[in-house]
């Protein structure tokens, strides 16, 4: 099976590929490095020790999304591509809905002509807003709270829309709780280049020395230790669920939704202790202001995934910051 992979570059496509290589799928990735660096192909090849076809370029690019469908013969595609960081979609919401829509409208139009109608979409808890019940099902209310969210929600309805004119289609949504960790090898993982926004990444910038101190946004939320509540979920156990995806697609129609969580809520400070107990290396942080649109707490209930993908996620919160800091110390 032959698997077209968008953002195959990134932080989750990356370890996705990786996955989907060892477990025998022949891939084509497409990749315009926005977000990710050129090495991370050679990184992919050198852990697997298989090759794959890249294409350089921009899913709105409909020229060249029809060059590679023409090309190759894509059975299924799996959608990264796309922006993902909140603070710079409120900044900027005309370019993530221009960006992440566009790609998506632009795929699903040139999926649609060549006749391939299997795609896993990589969605994000944020759909979920404010829940006021926890742990999360599926069927809870949607809403968002940041124009990047909207894309995820919007994209979500389009292809909810796709299904309903089309039934030959096959969609499995996959709503991300938060990655972190890395490939075992430490050859793969997330390393920003400016100011980190997410919490593993921050921690990661002061435990090698680059930033002084992790502000931790909030400690009166209600949970535990009034620090904000999240189901932290390893990248590798991540992507295997995207493999379970594809083989759920693959000989079925329809359309459906995913958490892909660990079940289990970790605060702020419980991370900050584990990193810094599993690496043996201190972590300065100090109390700030809570960051505007932060929830207290946000964790999945992964059971459906469980009953129809057969997917479970295995690695605890240790691997997940062994993993993370062995990436950076490898790639200072
Ligand atoms: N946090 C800090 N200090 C930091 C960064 C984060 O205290 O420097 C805290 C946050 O307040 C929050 C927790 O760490 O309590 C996790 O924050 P992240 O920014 O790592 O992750 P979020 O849960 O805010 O958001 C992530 C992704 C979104 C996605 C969402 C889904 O960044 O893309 O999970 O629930 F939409």
């Amino acid at each position: 099976m032959k698997i077209l992979v968008t953002g195959g570059c990134g932080y989750i496509g990356s370890h996705t590929c990786v996955e989907l290589l060892e477990g025998g799928y022949e891939i084509v990735v497409v990749d315009n490095f926005s977000n990710s660096k050129p090495e991370v192909i050679d990184k992919i090849k050198e852990i697997t020790k298989k090759d794959f076809k890249f294409y350089e370029g921009n899913v709105c690019d409909k020229t060249l999304m029809n060059k590679i469908f023409d090309e190759e013969n894509i059975d299924a595609v799996i959608h990264f591509a796309g922006y993902k960081a909140v603070g710079e979609s409120v900044k900027y919401p005309l370019m993530y809905y221009r960006n992440n829509i566009d790609s998506t409208l632009t795929l699903c139009e040139v999926m649609n002509s060549h006749n391939v109608k299997k795609l896993v979409f990589s969605s994000s808890a944020t759909v979920y807003g404010k829940p006021k019940v926890l742990p999360i099902k599926e069927d809870f209310p949607l809403s968002t709270t940041n124009p990047y969210g909207s894309t995820k929600l919007m994209i979500e309805g389009i292809l909810k829309d796709i299904y309903i004119s089309d039934n030959s289609w096959s969609i499995a949504i996959l709503r991300y709780f938060n990655p972190i960790g890395a490939h075992e090898s430490g050859l793969i993982g997330e390393n920003p280049n400016d100011i980190p926004n997410n919490l593993m990444p921050y921690i990661m910038k002061v435990a090698t020395g680059k930033l002084e101190c992790l502000s931790v946004f909030g400690n009166d939320y209600d949970t535990k230790d009034g620090t904000g509540v999240r189901d932290y979920i390893h990248v590798v156990d991540l992507s295997k669920g995207h493999l379970k995806a594809i083989e759920k697609i693959k000989d079925t129609t329809g359309i459906d939704y995913y958490n892909l969580g660990t079940g289990k809520g970790y605060s702020v400070l419980e991370i900050v202790d584990n990193f810094s107990k599993v690496n043996n290396v201190k972590i300065n942080y100090k109390i700030a202001p809570r960051r505007p649109g932060d929830i207290d707490a946000c964790y999945a209930d992964p059971s459906y995934a469980k009953e129809q993908l057969g997917w479970t996620a295995e690695k605890g919160i240790e691997e997940m910051c062994r993993d993370s800091y062995r990436f950076v110390m490898k790639n200072k």
